[in-house]
């Protein structure tokens, strides 16, 4: 059951680069607000082959597209469940159909998914696409994620830039996600911070045992240290959640 009549908050989680680590932190991230209690929805805005679907083991036929295409359908029927509970719309099957979701189909998506769940988490492309523009402008919170790395952050301070000033979607909603920090990394996270000018949501180290496990099995995308910062991260966004817990527990202590 939802937990408020309010609209979902949507989560987009984006980089300009690929292989960051955007899916695997969408994902715990979704499992993470989805084990606080809140009705969670992954919602994937990545047509690239087999990203969500193979991870979390999901049939593809139901996916975004289906859901653009009947506009009057129940969209509850288009939505996939991992193991965990997590409920899941996946993404086009095609990277074409990806290229070719307007503005307006997304919008339309979303306000047929906002009262059914509390909170709404878009995995996206490092391609920028109007589905992904959309996407990022109507987000409560951007995760902009960054690993501690040249590269990736030149290509970052580049997007941020094209998003203020060609897309008008302001920086005001991003907090950055620092994902594999090593403790001798090329470069250390406070240059990185100092660089893009966001303020951090979460620091993730590089966890070479979860990397291992992601590579031998398929729905490997679970705990370590990505689950725990992604936990502190909901924590942050939702301290009620915590005091909640912390009531119930001072309660049973003294009361
Ligand atoms: N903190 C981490 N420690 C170790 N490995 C990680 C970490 N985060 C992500 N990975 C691994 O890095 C690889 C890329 O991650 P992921 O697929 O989430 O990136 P992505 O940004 O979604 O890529 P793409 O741009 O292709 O969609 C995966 O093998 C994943 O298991
Ligand atoms: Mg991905």
């Amino acid at each position: 059951m939802k937990s408020t009549t309010n609209p979902a908050q949507v989560y987009t989680v984006f980089s300009p680069k690929g292989g960051v680590g955007k899916t695997t932190i969408a994902v715990n991230l979704a499992e993470s607000l989805n084990q606080a209690g809140l009705k969670t929805l992954l919602l994937e805005l990545d047509a690239s082959p087999g990203d969500i679907s193979t991870i979390l083991e999901l049939e593809r036929s139901k996916n975004l597209m289906l859901a653009i295409d009947s506009p009057d359908s129940d969209i509850r029927r288009l939505l996939s469940v991992t193991s965990d509970g997590i409920q899941v719309l996946l993404g086009p099957q095609n990277p074409e159909d990806g290229e070719v979701i307007k503005e307006a189909d997304l919008e339309a998506v979303l306000n047929r998914l906002k009262y059914l769940f509390d909170v709404i988490v878009v995995d996206t492309s490092s391609t920028i696409n109007e589905a992904i523009a959309a996407a990022l402008k109507r987000s409560d919170r951007v995760f902009f994620v960054v690993e501690p790395c040249l590269s990736a952050v030149s290509r970052s301070v580049e997007s941020l830039r094209f998003l203020d000033r060609r897309l008008s979607i302001p920086t005001d909603t991003m907090e950055l996600i620092i994902n594999k920090c090593r403790n001798h990394g090329a470069i250390k996270e406070k240059e990185v911070v100092e660089s893009l000018n966001l303020t951090v949501a979460a620091l993730v180290s590089f966890d070479e045992r979860y990397q291992k496990r992601a590579k031998n099995s398929k729905g490997g995308y679970a705990k370590g240290s990505i689950n725990k910062a992604t936990k502190q991260v909901v924590s942050n966004l939702y301290p009620e959640l915590n005091n909640g817990k912390l009531r119930i527990r001072l309660r049973r202590l003294f009361g």
